[in-house]
């Protein structure tokens, strides 16, 4: 069956949604609309709990017109994008070289300690998913640093990373 041939799927988006890719889609020329590719699944992502099926990509690739396959290509090539359940707040603790040189690696076993749950995976309580590796966010002047919800948290200390995590619901 073609892509033409299968049913839509653009019902799966709310009002809301469509209108935040709409914002990013007017942003590029016509011929670009697949520009709007990762922007839009950042919007369904954070419409659907963090995460994006294979129903909602089909979505998103039905509303902006391009084939499915290249929404599949953006959703699994950048790593601020989950394409399976996680949990209801994202932490990623950047170990690239700098962070790494300012003691990345103890703050990372710092967190699995206590949040009782290794890299990868989401605390038992479903409150926070600790990423599996993060590489350079850029911030390498203020390491080591974290991103919670693609936010950026930076000269961490363990002190500090307890204050972060702590207020997350
Ligand atoms: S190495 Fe961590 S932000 Fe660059």
């Amino acid at each position: 069956m073609s892509i033409e041939q299968e049913q839509s799927r653009t019902d799966l988006l709310s009002d809301e949604v469509k209108a935040e890719i709409d914002q990013w889609v007017a942003r590029f020329p016509p011929e670009g609309i697949q520009s709007a590719s990762l922007q839009s699944l950042m919007a369904v992502q954070h419409a659907n709990g963090g995460w994006v099926s294979t129903e909602l990509m089909d979505a998103v690739a039905d509303y902006l017109g391009i084939p499915r396959v290249s929404i599949y290509e953006v959703a699994t090539f950048y790593s601020m994008i989950e394409t399976e359940p996680v949990g209801r707040h994202s932490v990623s603790i950047c170990t690239n070289i700098s962070c790494m040189l300012r003691g990345a690696d103890d703050l990372v076993a710092h967190v699995e300690k206590r949040l009782g749950c290794r890299r990868g995976e989401t605390t038992a309580d479903g409150r926070i998913f600790l990423k599996m590796e993060e590489e350079c966010l850029a911030a390498c002047r203020c390491a080591p640093m974290m991103q919670v919800d693609h936010v950026y948290y930076t000269d961490l200390t363990p002190e500090r990373v307890d204050e972060i995590l702590d207020a997350l619901e």
